[in-house]
């Protein structure tokens, strides 16, 4: 029955948590590498959650992604988000527009009735153009205000399958395999035991600058995606994790 059923993810929760070292899970039922309206339903999850945690005048950093794309989708009204700024939380990682931290950012915001700052970073830039990117006004300005953010929100990925949607070398994948590196996100790689491996070339929130202040919400589900959950979570354990059961499963199993 329902209740069963719910003792059961809440049973997950509280064993995720102490797995994983994150001070709260929140799973809910399902398999979204099976179906798509999962992905929806961690989205739903993480809007409450962000609904309940948010302040006035906040700033609300997020990464992109087809996960962080559903939460976009799920984002409603909220008379409590009208001074809240939403920013993308890294520039350009070779993402598909609809998938792009800019874009998910700016569509929170239009669905909540908050604001939205862009940031204007092209993919593939050399380090010279970067520093001088940085060095506009304009492109400091938003740095900061990502870096003042006190809510980020991002997705993990499988790091072959980043790899490949982001268009990579051949001879990056390799080294993947190779190393067995197994997590992406923000742009960054992780192995196993979190140890990050390789970091895309572009700027804003850095992750070791993800202290207490921040609260951070990982969304992840699918069963494919258990062990790179588990080895981001080596690397820095998230405030709040949001998964799905059949993730939840496979990562307790592993
Ligand atoms: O960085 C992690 C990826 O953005 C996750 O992408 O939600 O499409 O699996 P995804």
């Amino acid at each position: 029955g329902v209740m069963k059923e719910l003792l059961g993810l809440r049973d997950l929760e509280a064993k995720l948590r102490s797995r994983l070292g994150v001070k709260e899970a929140i799973v809910v039922p399902g398999d979204s590498d099976a179906f798509t309206w999962v992905k929806r339903e961690l989205g739903r999850a993480c809007i409450a959650r962000m609904k309940e945690a948010v302040k006035p005048h906040d700033v609300i950093a997020v990464m992109g992604g087809t996960t962080l794309a559903a939460v976009a989708e799920m984002m409603t009204p909220d008379p409590n988000m009208e001074t809240v700024t939403f920013v993308p939380a890294r520039g350009g990682l070779g993402e598909q527009v609809e998938n792009q931290a800019n874009t998910i950012s700016a569509q929170m915001a239009g669905k909540a009735g908050a604001n939205y700052k862009l940031l204007h970073v092209p993919d593939q830039l050399s380090e010279e153009t970067y520093a001088s990117l940085i060095a506009e006004p304009g492109v400091r300005d938003i740095l900061e205000k990502i870096k003042s953010a006190s809510m980020v929100i991002h997705g993990i990925g499988e790091a072959n399958t980043m790899a490949l949607r982001r268009g990579s070398s051949e001879e990056f994948l390799h080294k993947l395999t190779e190393e067995q590196v197994v997590a992406e996100a923000f742009g960054y790689y992780f192995d196993k035991k979190g140890t990050v491996r390789y970091k895309q070339r572009t700027i804003g929130l850095q992750l070791d600058t993800l202290d207490d202040s921040k609260l951070v919400i990982s969304v992840a589900g699918g069963a494919s995606k258990a062990e790179a959950i588990s080895a981001y979570m080596n690397y820095r354990p998230s405030d709040v994790l949001i998964t799905d059961e059949e993730a939840a499963k496979r990562l307790l199993s592993m």
